[in-house]
């Protein structure tokens, strides 16, 4: 696709608009490539009392050219250039597709947070519905929704500890590879092999920043240990990296340890009962979709009864909240399958429920195979998937709680965290809302410093890979990452 703008509008706010009519489309400065045919020509002009914009949208089948003037509003977050531009978008591209995006022109991972400002200055919940209706033309479904999780996170947020912190410990290791994956995540039998020096780098690593903690006088609220798939480990490993955890934190101040166990196929009872012994409250087992169909076809490895069988053993062993994590739009899955999923998960009562949307990333397996994907589903098919799943959930008593986007999900839909009230997972909202430091350990992990109003916040990034990570013999890196924690906490937070 061929861009060109005129005025004051950042491209990559132009591309994201792109991307809600045309999914997958590439960019380019000059020429609108010979197989897309489009091309997008916008002109923004900022006027005395806000700021007029013009699209013109091509495509091989027609054009659409539409206007939009947007008067500028005092303390507004987001300028009248911007919001006139994404509005006029909106409405070429509706003319051209037929598509009616239920976003409208909210870009960006975090949907909640224009709802979570919105209710803190002291808006009504309805105020903040049409504001996200009027302003950003998502649709009253969507608004709704996300207005109730600003709110129910709002509780939650108040009474979080915002000078506590979070400790997240990354197993990027999986049995084998997921086709739709875009996770860093080994799983080859030689770097499995790792495993053991990867345990032995990481429980000093650990051992390391949870000291830094302890010295900096932090209290860890919430303990999140994540994947890949954390029970690839074996039992001993497990307890070797539990024992590690638990005998250097303070229980007392814990307000949830969880353990995303993953895939069904890693789970032992043994594993479920250490897990339980060293105070886990909360254990992920994911299944995405109980048609045995569809996960031979992503490759997942495990069938639908795999996963009732760890859920059940789970349950028998007593960890107090199990969530399950399920995808909408997976390959071969249609809505009669989805929703039997949706329908049978619902009689076992999970804790929480999360509903993801498909997104295709180029690193996953099934990328470059992206026009078969398109044929896999159509718009009304995955929309509906994920409607029937909020709906089911809401209608079963459960809360919907966290909601972040990602950049090409199907139909640029949602993932929403549900809970039974009183079970939410809490390092998800802390992490999202970034209320306090996540202190990040292991290949692939990411510290984010937050300072104490949330101002500021800093990223200390790990080795993105194992083998970096082990290949660094001395563990200097994660000395250098504890040497920047301190002086952001003596200088900044
Ligand atoms: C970090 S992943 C790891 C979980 C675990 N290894 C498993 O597969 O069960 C967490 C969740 O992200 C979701 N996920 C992973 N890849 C995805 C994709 N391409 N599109 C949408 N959701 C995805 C899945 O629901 C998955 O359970
Ligand atoms: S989806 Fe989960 S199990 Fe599958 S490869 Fe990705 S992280 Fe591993």
């Amino acid at each position: 696709m061929k861009i060109q703008v005129t005025g004051n509008i950042n491209e990559y706010y132009v591309q994201t608009l792109c991307m809600l009519f045309f999914p997958g489309v590439k960019f380019s400065k000059t020429e609108a490539t010979e197989s897309d045919g489009l091309s997008v020509n916008i002109t923004v002009t900022t006027t005395e009392n806000g700021a007029d914009a013009t699209v013109d949208l091509r495509t091989e089948k027609g054009e659409a050219v539409c206007t939009h003037h947007e008067e500028s509003k005092a303390g507004a977050k987001v300028s009248a250039e911007q919001i006139a531009c994404g509005k006029a978008f909106f409405e070429a591209g509706k003319k051209l597709t037929g598509i009616t995006p239920s976003w409208g022109i909210l870009t960006g991972v975090r949907p909640a947070k224009l709802a979570i400002t919105g209710l803190m200055d002291g808006k009504s919940k309805k105020e903040v519905r049409d504001f996200l209706t009027s302003e950003y033309l998502v649709s009253p479904k969507k608004a709704s929704l996300v207005t109730e999780i600003a709110s129910i996170e709002n509780d939650l947020l108040a009474k979080a500890n915002r000078s506590a912190c979070s400790l997240y410990i990354s197993i990027p290791f999986c049995p084998s590879r997921c086709s739709y994956c875009s996770f860093v995540s080994f799983t080859s039998a030689k770097l499995l092999g790792l495993l053991d020096s990867y345990l032995t780098r990481l429980c000093h690593d650990v051992n390391q920043t949870i000291d830094c903690i302890r010295d900096l006088g932090l209290e860890i609220s919430t303990v999140y240990i994540g994947g890949g798939t954390p029970t690839t480990l074996n039992e001993n490993q497990l307890e070797i990296l539990l024992d590690t955890i638990t005998s250097r934190i303070d229980p007392s101040t814990l307000q949830e340890f969880t353990v995303e166990a993953g895939r069904p196929d890693t789970i032992t009872k043994e594993k479920l009962q250490i897990i339980k012994n060293h105070g886990v409250s909360r254990v992920s087992i994911n299944t995405q979709t109980l048609n045995n169909d569809v996960l031979e076809l992503v490759g997942r490895k495990h069938t639908a009864a795999d996963f009732y069988r760890a859920f059940e053993m789970a349950r028998e062993v007593g960890i107090p909240i199990i969530n399950t994590d399920l995808i909408a739009g997976l390959p071969g899955e249609g809505f009669g399958s989805f929703s039997e999923t949706i329908d049978a998960l619902i009689k076992l009562r999970p804790e929480n429920l999360t509903f993801h949307t498909l997104c295709i990333k180029n690193a996953a397996d099934f990328a470059h195979k992206r026009s078969n994907i398109n044929a896999w589903h159509t718009f009304n098919e995955t929309s509906k998937c994920v409607d029937y799943s909020q709906l089911s959930a809401k209608n079963a008593g459960y809360i919907p709680y966290y909601i972040y986007r990602q950049k090409n999900t199907i139909d640029n839909l949602e993932n929403v965290g549900y809970a039974l009230p009183g079970t939410e997972g809490l390092y998800n909202i802390y992490m999202m809302e970034e209320i306090h430091s996540i202190f990040a350990v292991g290949a692939g992990a990411v510290s984010k410093m937050v300072s104490r109003n949330g101002s500021v916040i800093d990223r200390i990034f790990e080795y993105k890979y194992p083998y970096e990570y082990l290949a660094e013999t001395n563990g200097t890196r994660n000395e250098e990452k504890v040497k920047k924690i301190i002086d952001f906490y003596h200088n900044v937070w």
